[in-house]
């Protein structure tokens, strides 16, 4: 039998006091919703619907959305409704269906296998997910008979003092039959709210015979609801907390690691030490026996093996290459590579520029659309004139050429292998190879004219 996922994430998101979608609110930089998406992905199912209510276009905009089917649920008439409005993306009716909720963004897809094999062996027409909250507000309560059989799902704020005391609470997290859908319409609105609940499907289903189970099972942190601001804040935590230790456990180190912000699509080889402040964003891999200083932001780049990045450094979209060292005070913009053992020193910033293997730029340069092969020597305060006020031009230096400091490239402008160019140069023809280029007035000296300014102007005074 195999699965089809509901996501539900229609909600109005009236707790959190804000215009942006609940479920696009971000847990530890991930938009909780897609946090959900990617738990469900894990399971293999064949489709993935998210009911999504009036921001939908928002929501399909901001989400990782190829392989995801949109169910509109016009108005948010509660959770039995929007699981309704998905029913027509779910032709098949031998599907298993698990139902989430857009709001529960710890979600682990180990604990909902295990869930979902319980529900297949038993041959559940509805199964619930259950765990045990320390603090139970706000969750739906579920009620069992002495006998353990569960009779019904109560909501917070229609319970009774004895109800509200129960600490096993509802998930959000359902495997469905196909069959139940149909009996979806037979769900009585909540008169308080002026919603169809998900929850009286409990009650319904087991009334009509149909084979009903409450799992309880998981960690409290890992179904973590968010309707509020403050709960947002606690998942964040969770989240990074869950982040940080799966590194620890592969062997990163952290020197603090309560300053450091790791996005969770983020990898980091053994061995790697991370020192406080570091940002590491967006799909961003570091490789093995690396180490990051403090105060250094890395965004969607591939930082190889043994790296050292210095203090101060900002890389983004870009490759760092095994042995490589950049910084402190670098800026890598996108697009660029240092390549294999290349140096990339104080004040220094590239934009698409390629440093080959072993090169340096160790002090005060710009690099811009740039290509420069191995082993090759920029000097300190070089820069390349990329821009001359309405395009972009390339400028190439090959292997082995040493560019003394204070050098311009005007480009376009090639430096062929092996060149040399001598210090405060302007080049703005191509350099052949091999040979010495120099752009600069000839040296000329005034005998004794320093001398001669200083007594004249003693006589002045
Ligand atoms: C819900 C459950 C509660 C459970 C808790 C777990 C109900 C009635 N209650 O409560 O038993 O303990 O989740 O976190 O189901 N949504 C829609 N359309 C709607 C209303 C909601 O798609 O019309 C979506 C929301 O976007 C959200 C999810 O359904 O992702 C749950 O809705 P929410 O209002 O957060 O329910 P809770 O009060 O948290
Ligand atoms: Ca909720």
């Amino acid at each position: 039998m195999s699965l089809n996922c509901v996501i539900l994430a229609a909600g109005l998101g009236k707790r959190m006091k804000s215009s942006i979608p609940k479920v696009l609110h971000r847990v530890y930089g991930v938009p909780m919703l897609q946090s959900v998406i990617n738990t469900a992905r894990r399971l293999k199912p064949k489709k993935i619907v998210i009911v999504v209510g009036k921001q939908r276009r928002l929501i399909e905009r901001t989400l990782d959305s190829k392989d995801l089917l949109f169910a509109f649920q016009k108005e948010a008439k509660g959770t039995a409704h929007a699981l309704r409005c998905a029913g027509s993306a779910l032709e098949n009716r031998k599907d298993a269906v698990i139902v989430l909720n857009g709001d529960t963004p710890l979600l682990n897809s180990v604990t909902l296998k295990r869930f979902l094999s319980l529900h297949r062996r038993n041959k559940n027409a509805i199964s619930v997910l259950s765990f045990i909250a320390g603090n139970p507000d706000g969750y739906g309560r579920i009620v069992r008979h002495s006998s353990g059989r569960v009779l019904s799902i109560i909501e917070h704020n229609d319970t009774d003092p004895a109800q509200k005391k129960i600490k096993e609470v509802n998930s959000g997290v359902y495997a469905l039959n196909h069959s139940v859908f149909d009996i979806l319409d037979e769900i009585e609105v909540n008169q308080r709210k002026n919603e169809f609940y998900l929850t009286d499907i409990v009650s319904l289903s087991s009334k009509m015979g149909l084979r009903t189970a409450v799992y309880c099972m998981g960690s409290e942190d890992e179904f973590m609801g968010v309707n509020t601001r403050e709960e947002l804040y606690r998942a964040s935590h969770l989240m990074k907390e869950a982040v940080i230790h799966k590194w620890i456990s592969k062997g990163v180190l952290f020197v603090d690691s309560g300053l450091v912000f790791i996005h969770p699509d983020v990898s980091i080889g053994r061995g790697t030490t991370i020192y406080p402040n570091v940002y590491l964003e967006g799909h961003t891999r570091i490789g093995k026996g690396s180490v990051i200083y403090p105060n250094v932001r890395i965004l969607d780049s591939d930082v190889g093996n043994d790296v050292v990045i210095k203090d101060s450094s900002v890389i983004e979209a870009s490759r760092i290459r095994n042995g490589a060292s950049v910084g402190p005070f670098a800026r890598i913009r996108p697009g660029s590579e240092v390549g294999a053992g290349a140096r990339i020193g104080n004040f220094v910033e590239l934009k698409k520029a390629v440093v080959g293997k072993g090169s340096k730029a160790s002090h005060l340069s710009y690099l811009g659309d740039t290509r420069i092969g191995k082993g090759v020597n920029i000097g300190a305060g070089t820069i390349t004139c990329n821009y001359d006020g309405v395009m972009k031009h390339r400028t190439v230096i090959e292997d082995g050429v040493f560019v003394g400091s204070d050098t311009q490239l005007v480009a376009p402008v090639k430096v062929g292998k092996g060149a040399y160019i001598g210090a405060g140069s302007t080049i703005t023809r191509d350099v052949p190879p091999w040979d010495l280029a120099l752009s600069r007035p000839k040296q000329v000296h005034c005998k004794g004219w320093a001398k001669k300014m200083s007594t004249k102007s003693k006589k002045g005074k």
